[in-house]
């Protein structure tokens, strides 16, 4: 039998990092035969010789790569997001055949997912955009999978991921999201959520050091202490574990030596982008990723740093909470947290919500708060309150109103005005607990000032307004005898 006769049933393109652990992770699975694909040979080689024990099908060429894969041929690429997914899709499409399987595991923005599943399916192939998370360490032992693509894919596709995936509960962390670019959608949101979550971490964090004078060892602490409670989740602890490190060469803690510029590689600003054309606030997420930006502007802060804080004139400004009030104070930093965090889902899965309106995806959202609670850097017990309340009412059309979550927002609400109010006044930013805190107010309010903007807009624009007590479209004749018409809604 010829090496490349077909006999694997699933083949990985891309041996890069992502792609040879998850290529390990399939191989590791009773009943899969895994083949393998990497546009430099000497990485397929790589990943042969350091394991054998895989029983890897190596291919040179894309043609040997098909010949090796049994009927219907299913193929997960994992390359670099962008021009190499379509360079890899081009020449996978020459040789597979209509029924096969292409799979993008890679982190690809939704909209390409949309464009390249119509130009495959085209072809007959299937083509499914998969969100993979849980980076190198969850490709290899158990990620969080979100596949779009379609019915017929799933079919076959839908054992092999479950094989692979992270495992919460006793069930696998993978679920069909919905067809096209649903899955990489919802991935997006996935990572922008995490986002936020990380940005709301960290404003705890200074809050209670500048606040405290606590070390961040201390903090560690009391971040291990959060996680045996609500707030359990991978990043509290991770949180507690960077804390806790010590620079081995300066003796200092590593989060004091490490520069406070935070990266990005885009998926938080693709996720506040779609928002914006979906019409969606995810104040959080936004906030987290400005967050990051102000961040790495050092040229601006360094000529910002002159401007006057709350405590003018000595240059730092001074937050102490009295030693007798640090532990409530704590514990109010820890249910401002809960509650921005709260409002951050809530956000997030409206923006899927949306989403799944606009391009005309079955999302099932409970479903996906499922799959995130194993697998993906957002993992958290909170994951399975979200399932809750989608299964009590799948049609919820504000997460953070079902009563699991109303009830907790009202038990930390005065405690997180108190946050709020405290970190501006010390002039601590704190940009996602007050927008989260802000969006709360609005969503809930009874009456907005946009009625003033109605106004605004009418006067220069002639965009005209409704009126609560009647219906109809009016427009005020504003450089006329400023009587009231009725007018042509033009929004
Ligand atoms: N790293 C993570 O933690 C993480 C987490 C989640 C998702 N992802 C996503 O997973 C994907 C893979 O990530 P990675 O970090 O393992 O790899 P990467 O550094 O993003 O990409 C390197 C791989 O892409 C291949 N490649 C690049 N251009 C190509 C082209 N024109 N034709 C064929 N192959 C091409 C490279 O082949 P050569 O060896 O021949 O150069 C190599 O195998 C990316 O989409 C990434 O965004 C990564």
């Amino acid at each position: 039998m010829s090496e490349h006769t077909a006999h694997a049933n699933i083949g990985v393109v891309g041996l890069a990092v992502m792609g040879s652990n998850l290529a390990r992770n399939l191989a590791s699975r009773e009943g899969n035969t895994v083949a393998i694909f990497n546009r430099s040979y000497a990485k397929t080689q790589g990943v042969l010789d350091a394991h054998p024990e895989a029983g890897f099908i190596p291919a040179a060429t894309y043609q040997e790569f098909a010949d090796s894969l049994q009927k219907p041929r299913t193929a997960i690429i994992m390359v670099k997001a962008g021009a190499g997914t379509d360079a890899v899709i081009d020449e996978l499409v020459k040789v597979f055949e209509p029924g096969d399987i292409i799979v993008d595991g890679g982190n690809a923005y939704f909209p390409d997912t949309i464009r390249r599943e119509k130009a495959v399916r085209a072809t007959g192939i299937n083509f499914v955009g998969a969100g993979i998370s849980g980076g190198e360490e969850g490709a290899l032992t158990g990620p969080s999978i979100m596949p779009g693509g379609s019915d017929e894919s799933w079919v076959t596709l839908g054992p092999i991921l479950r094989s692979i995936a992270a495992v919460a509960e006793g069930e696998p962390c993978v679920t069909h999201v919905g067809h096209d670019g649903a899955g990489h959608f919802v991935k997006m949101v996935h990572n922008g959520i995490e986002y936020a979550d990380m940005q709301l971490i960290a404003e705890a964090y200074d809050l209670i050091r500048r606040g405290t004078g606590k070390s961040p060892a201390e903090i560690a602490e009391i971040f291990a202490e959060w996680n045996r409670g609500e707030l359990e989740s991978y990043l509290i602890e991770i949180t507690a574990e960077v804390l806790r490190q010590v620079d081995a060469e300066t003796g200092t803690p590593l989060v004091d030596v490490i520069v406070d510029q935070a990266g990005a590689k885009g998926t938080g600003a693709w996720t506040v982008q779609t928002a914006l054309s979906l019409g969606v606030p995810v104040s959080g997420i936004a906030e987290a990723t400005f967050a990051r930006s102000l961040s790495s502007h050092p040229e601006q802060r360094a000529v910002a740093g002159a401007l006057p804080g709350p405590s003018t004139g000595s240059g730092t400004d001074e937050f102490t909470v009295p030693a007798d009030q640090v532990d409530a104070f704590i514990e109010d930093v820890r249910l401002a947290l809960y509650a921005s965090k709260i409002v951050a889902y809530s956000q997030g899965f409206d923006e899927i919500r949306a989403g799944a309106a606009e391009y005309g995806w079955n999302i099932d959202l409970g479903a996906i708060s499922k799959i995130w609670r194993g697998g993906c850097i957002i993992r958290a017990q909170f994951l399975n309150r979200i399932a809750d309340a989608y299964a009590e009412t799948p049609d919820l059309p504000v997460l953070m109103t079902a009563p699991y979550f109303a009830e907790a927002i009202g038990r930390a609400q005065a405690a997180w005005r108190r946050v709020v109010v405290q970190a501006a006044q010390a002039g601590i930013p704190a940009p996602a607990f007050s927008s989260s805190l802000s969006y709360y107010d609005g969503i809930r309010a009874d009456r907005l000032p946009a009625a003033l903007v109605q106004g605004q807009r009418d006067f220069f624009g002639a965009h005209t307004y409704k009126r609560i007590d009647k219906p109809g479209t009016f427009h005020t004749l504003w450089s006329g005898d400023r009587t009231e018409i009725e007018a042509e809604d033009t929004h």
